[in-house]
């Protein structure tokens, strides 16, 4: 989803060149695009020393938080180790390596959290996300790590967009259980892409968080969704986490303060609302 805006929105203005695990299904034929598995040390290595580009955005990652319970060392593998294989491809070339990581290293006792506070994930997908933030900050290039958290907006592959699963349960009259306790700022990919290309820009180094303008739980945000889609609320219910019993446990308190990305770099940040029209108004 990340991967896909930040193609879009770069190409205008960089040179770009795309790689995902499957063929190459979006893209016009201005961008490049090369099938690479990011866990495949040779092939990453031969590629980016190829191409010796001037900046690797890696949007790339396991993101099932449930599965990463079960698939722990397929979630480790490119979570941890893909990220391994990028710094060391890029460590010769002294390339800007824009790796992504989330609000899940931290426990949801306290947040939203800010860049300063303590790490502690509840879950493996936190734990290896963790773990792939430490390789970058013990390494040798040139690095930012942007914390985000609840990625929404338009994408080929709707599949993945929580905006889009609502909006299909509830045209097909489906009742669906949204948990009301785990709260998170949901942050407009669209405009994370543009967080991301003012990383670039100026050259900004370090952690930074990105998050969306407003704090509210699931079940809150999916209201939301209906209110501006002009979809019947009604059908939505509110249940627990524990009711729910997802495998991976939750972070319920989370959340990222937006503080200094705002501060230092001057981005956009947005609003659900701000967020819902623009996909309303786009076609997908
Ligand atoms: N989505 C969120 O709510 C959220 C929240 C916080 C942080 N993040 C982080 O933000 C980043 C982008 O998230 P996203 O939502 O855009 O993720 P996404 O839509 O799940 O995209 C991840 C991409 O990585 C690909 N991939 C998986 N294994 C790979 C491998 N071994 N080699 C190369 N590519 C591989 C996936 O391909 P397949 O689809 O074929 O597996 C998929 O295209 C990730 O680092 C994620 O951890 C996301």
């Amino acid at each position: 989803m990340l991967g896909e805006k930040c193609v879009e929105l770069l190409s205008h203005s960089h040179t770009v060149i795309a790689s995902d695990l499957g063929e190459k299904l979006l893209y016009s034929n201005s961008v490049l695009y090369k099938i690479i598995n990011i866990t495949d040390e040779e092939a990453v290595l031969s590629y980016i020393r190829e191409l010796k580009p001037d900046v690797v955005i890696n949007c790339a990652a396991y993101t099932d938080v449930d599965g990463a319970e079960k698939f722990k060392d397929l979630a480790w593998n490119v979570n941890v180790n893909g990220v391994k294989n990028l710094v060391s491809a890029v460590n010769p070339i002294g390339c800007h390596l824009i790796h992504l990581s989330s609000d899940y290293v931290f426990d949801g006792s306290d947040g939203p959290y800010t860049e300063e506070d303590e790490t502690n994930p509840v879950n493996y997908y936190g734990e290896t996300k963790l773990a792939s933030e430490v390789v970058l900050k013990e390494s040798e290039v040139p690095w930012t790590i942007i914390r985000t958290n609840v990625l929404f907006g338009n994408s080929h592959f709707q599949e993945a967009s929580f905006v889009y699963w609502v909006i299909k349960k509830i045209k097909n009259h489906e009742i669906i259980c949204i948990v009301n306790d785990q709260f998170s700022n949901p942050t407009w990919v669209d405009g994370l892409a543009q967080a991301i290309k003012v990383i670039i820009d100026k050259k900004a180094y370090g952690l930074y968080h990105y998050g969306g303008l407003d704090y509210v739980d699931r079940f809150g945000f999916a209201l939301e969704i209906t209110a501006i889609f002009s979809l019947d609320p009604t059908l939505i219910r509110s249940i627990t986490t524990r009711a729910l019993g997802q495998l991976a446990k939750r972070p319920y308190k989370s959340g990222l303060v937006n503080d200094k990305i705002k501060k230092e770099l001057d981005v956009k940040v947005f609003t659900i609302k701000e967020a819902l029209n623009a996909m309303k108004g786009t076609k997908w």
